[in-house]
């Protein structure tokens, strides 16, 4: 997640990636990297990662939790969103198997309620969490307080959970037409990934084809996307991009596809044909 890489990146931190495969952050890679360095903090979103949607599976979460529990390395988790997921139920939060007690727990209403809000909430150790209010405190005294008694009332009177199932059952409506559209529209070399929980997804573009030059050709289309780059800790991505299917009505997600897909292929015919002059190309010496 940018955002994250920005605040660690403004506060002089050297980042360290531990990429993902389909059960989690590969957990020997996160092994090895914890022999070798020691690092302040392992920050990861196990419940729904943006921007692929994957979830961790217990398997992996049992064996980030041992290793950061042995090497005595706070993991702190992004529980974005724990509460948007479809098919089987996510597996528990870290912070719920966390016996060795290394687990900073983030919780945000921000995607379950809307963006604006700025509200979320910490689970942890409570000397952490005294430190946290007082940097909190220097940095803006305080979260504003109505907002906060507004949420407070629509959580104590239910409304969150009524609103969290209508979002959820909204949200896999969407997200099924996506990948039907997908499916139905993309050319062969296109792979995507299948969202697990959040509201996203990311695709994986034929080779040469670049994300961030392919978005002002979508744009002239009338469909835009989130170039991938941005989400990889150590450069590449270029091939990739971020589908959300949060904010796009239902029915627009079909043509939105059709118009992404047709600007792919355009773009991979301008490839072939480079590609085909090159081959025949003279050199002139
Ligand atoms: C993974 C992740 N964590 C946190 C946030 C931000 O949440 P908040 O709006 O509560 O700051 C986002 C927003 O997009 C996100 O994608």
């Amino acid at each position: 997640y940018p955002r994250a890489m920005q605040v660690f990146r403004s506060f002089g931190a050297q980042l360290l990636s531990v990429p993902w495969d389909a059960t989690g952050p590969r957990a020997e890679v996160f092994e090895r990297l914890l022999e070798r360095h020691t690092p302040k903090l392992f920050y990861c979103q196990p419940s729904a990662h943006n921007p692929t949607g994957l979830a961790v599976a217990p398997e992996t979460a049992r064996r980030l939790l041992d290793a950061a529990a042995r090497h005595q390395v706070p993991i702190v988790e992004d529980g974005f969103d724990g509460s948007l997921f479809y098919g089987a139920a996510p597996t528990l939060p870290l912070k719920a198997v966390d016996r060795g007690g290394v687990v900073i727990y983030i919780g945000t209403f921000s995607k379950i309620l809307f963006p604006g809000l700025r509200l979320g909430w910490l689970v942890g150790p409570p000397p952490i969490l005294e430190r946290l209010q007082a940097a909190k405190q220097l940095a803006d005294l305080h979260t504003s307080a109505l907002i906060q008694a507004a949420v407070h009332r629509f959580c104590e009177r239910k409304l969150l959970d009524r609103h969290a199932t209508r979002v959820a059952t909204e949200y896999a409506r969407r997200r099924a037409l996506l990948l039907t559209a997908l499916r139905r529209r993309m050319p062969s070399e296109v792979t995507w990934t299948e969202p697990q929980g959040g509201f996203s997804l990311l695709v994986t573009l034929p080779s040469g084809v670049d994300a961030g030059a392919l978005l002002p050709q979508a744009i002239e289309r009338g469909v835009a996307f989130a170039p991938g780059a941005p989400f990889f800790v150590d450069g590449g991505g270029q091939r990739t991009l971020r589908l959300s299917f949060s904010s796009v009505a239902a029915n627009r997600i079909d043509e939105g596809i059709r118009r992404l897909a047709e600007t792919i292929k355009a773009a991979r015919g301008r490839l072939r044909g480079r590609e085909r002059v090159e081959r025949g190309a003279v050199p002139v010496v």
